[in-house]
């Protein structure tokens, strides 16, 4: 059986120096022989509309091809007004639509987030979450990776530098592998 695993990362954030596509960055530094990590930027997607849902855009169809071509997903989403950026929302959407043709559906998936604050972006992360239950992915729960201030645990050069985070990172990863692989069974 192939034991590769193919991971998609996506941060819920279209800022320059987001820290969150940063921490998906510093995942892709992390990675045991036959796990990959490619990140998908969220730019360029449309706003979810129902009325045109039969009718994906070439970015939403790429995306939704680059999700089913994933063996598992690590979100890495920043708090915005204590849920998920819009963003990300719409793009777990658009993602999901239209009704019986979800590309989310039976995907192991992990999460973790940045913000400046002290709570990491815990509650979004909870938030986001929730929206597993529906769209029928599979979750990784442990470790919950929050990073908090991350203006510190990031360097000048988006770098991530904080021992603790990193350390946390890397468990993560190794249960979403793990997971994926008992999932495959
Ligand atoms: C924020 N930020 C923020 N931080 C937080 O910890 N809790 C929050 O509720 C919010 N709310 C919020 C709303 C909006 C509209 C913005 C623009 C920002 C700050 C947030 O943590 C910071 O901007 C991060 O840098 C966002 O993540 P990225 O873009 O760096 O990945």
């Amino acid at each position: 059986m192939n034991d590769n695993v193919k991971i998609l990362g996506i941060a819920g954030s279209l800022r320059s120096a987001s820290y969150n596509r940063a921490a998906l960055v510093a995942a892709q530094g992390m990675l045991e022989e036959g796990v990959t990590l490619e990140v998908f930027d969220l730019e360029g997607l449309p706003l979810f509309n129902q009325d045109t849902e039969a009718q994906p855009t070439p970015r939403v169809i790429e995306f939704k091809r680059k999700i089913r071509a994933a063996d598992a997903i690590l979100f890495s989403t920043p708090e915005y007004n204590y849920s998920i950026p819009g963003v990300l929302k719409n793009a777990i959407d658009l993602a999901s639509r239209p009704y019986g043709d979800s590309a989310w559906r039976g995907k192991p998936v992990a999460v973790m987030g940045a913000s400046i604050s002290a709570f990491g972006s815990a509650r979004a992360q909870y938030h986001l979450r929730q929206c597993f239950v529906y769209l029928d992915m599979l979750p990784v729960n442990h470790p919950e990776v929050m990073i908090p201030h991350a203006g510190h645990a990031f360097d000048g050069e988006d770098r991530l530098v904080d021992d603790a985070s990193k350390a946390l990172i890397r468990e993560l990863l190794d249960n979403l592998v793990r997971w994926t692989r008992q999932m495959r069974k």
